[in-house]
């Protein structure tokens, strides 16, 4: 093959393939999966005005934001509590007796070989609906931003956030 064209085309395709990871559309974006009961973000979050951080407990301070066991669901909906008579809650505290986790269905799910980290970017004062858009107005669970590439590395370039490539590929 000849040499020349190999030091052309290269970078070419480099380049080519990197615009196309920044400008390409996320496969994920309006991914909302059913779940084994419906969990309704507006009643809880928005109606009801209880905060993201006391079922998301982790985002202050670890990489995960994580999904609350059912134990912080009855502190309300125990046994004679809120919405005692709905079939959800029924359901709900019947697992919660019979000591059965439920399975929630991830939304999010970033690939392994990149790296994410709720806690400093609360702590820099970004807002969850930066990436998770109004979920105190959501019904359900759905992922509204493409959380691609592209959408990590503008951010940080507007924040002067570290960009390098190992911020988030270790
Ligand atoms: C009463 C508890 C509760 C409160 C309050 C709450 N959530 Fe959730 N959240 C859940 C549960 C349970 C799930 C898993 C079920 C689902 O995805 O619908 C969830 C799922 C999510 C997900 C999707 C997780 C995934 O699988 O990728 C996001 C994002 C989220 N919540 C953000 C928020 C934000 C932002 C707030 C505050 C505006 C908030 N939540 C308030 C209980 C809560
Ligand atoms: C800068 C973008 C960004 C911000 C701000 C953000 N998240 Fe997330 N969130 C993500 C990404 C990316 C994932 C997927 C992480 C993964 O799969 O490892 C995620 C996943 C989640 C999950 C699923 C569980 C987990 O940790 O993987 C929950 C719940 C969640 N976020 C809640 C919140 C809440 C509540 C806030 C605000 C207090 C918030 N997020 C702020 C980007 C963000
Ligand atoms: C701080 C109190 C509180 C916590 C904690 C809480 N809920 Fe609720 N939940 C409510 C309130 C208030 C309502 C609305 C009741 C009504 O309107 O009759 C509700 C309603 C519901 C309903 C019925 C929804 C409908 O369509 O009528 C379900 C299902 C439910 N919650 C599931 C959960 C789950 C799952 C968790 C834990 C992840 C949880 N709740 C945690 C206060 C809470
Ligand atoms: C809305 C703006 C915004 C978005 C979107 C955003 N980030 Fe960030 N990110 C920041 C800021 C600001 C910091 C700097 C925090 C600090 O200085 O502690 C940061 C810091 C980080 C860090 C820690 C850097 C280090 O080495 O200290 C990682 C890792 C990271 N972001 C990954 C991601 C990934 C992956 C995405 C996309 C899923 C993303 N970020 C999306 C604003 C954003
Ligand atoms: C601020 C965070 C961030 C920085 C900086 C970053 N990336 Fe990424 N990169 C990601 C995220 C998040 C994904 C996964 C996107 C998705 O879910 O499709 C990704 C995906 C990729 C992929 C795609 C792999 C595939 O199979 O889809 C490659 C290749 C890649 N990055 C290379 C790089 C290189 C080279 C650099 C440095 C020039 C870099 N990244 C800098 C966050 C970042």
């Amino acid at each position: 093959m000849n040499q020349k064209i190999l030091k052309i085309s290269v970078p070419l395709l480099l380049v080519a393939a990197v615009a196309y990871l920044i400008f390409s559309p996320s496969r994920y974006v309006g991914y909302s999966p059913d779940q084994p009961i419906p969990f309704n973000h507006k009643i809880h979050a928005g109606d009801n005005g209880i905060d993201c951080r006391y079922c998301h407990t982790g985002v202050d301070n670890s990489a995960h934001a994580t999904v609350p066991p059912s134990s912080t669901c009855m502190n309300c909906h125990g046994l004679g509590g809120v919405a005692a008579k709905q079939e959800h809650v029924k359901w709900l505290v019947n697992q919660y007796n019979s000591n059965k986790p439920v399975s929630w269905v991830k939304v999010h799910d970033m690939p392994d070989f990149a790296y994410f980290n709720h806690s400093r970017h609360i702590n820099r004062g970004v807002d969850c609906s930066q990436c998770h858009g109004n979920m105190a107005e959501n019904t359900r669970a759905e992922q509204v931003k493409s959380l691609n590439m592209g959408f990590c590395v503008d951010c940080h370039r507007e924040n002067n956030a570290p960009n390098d490539c190992s911020t988030c590929h270790r």
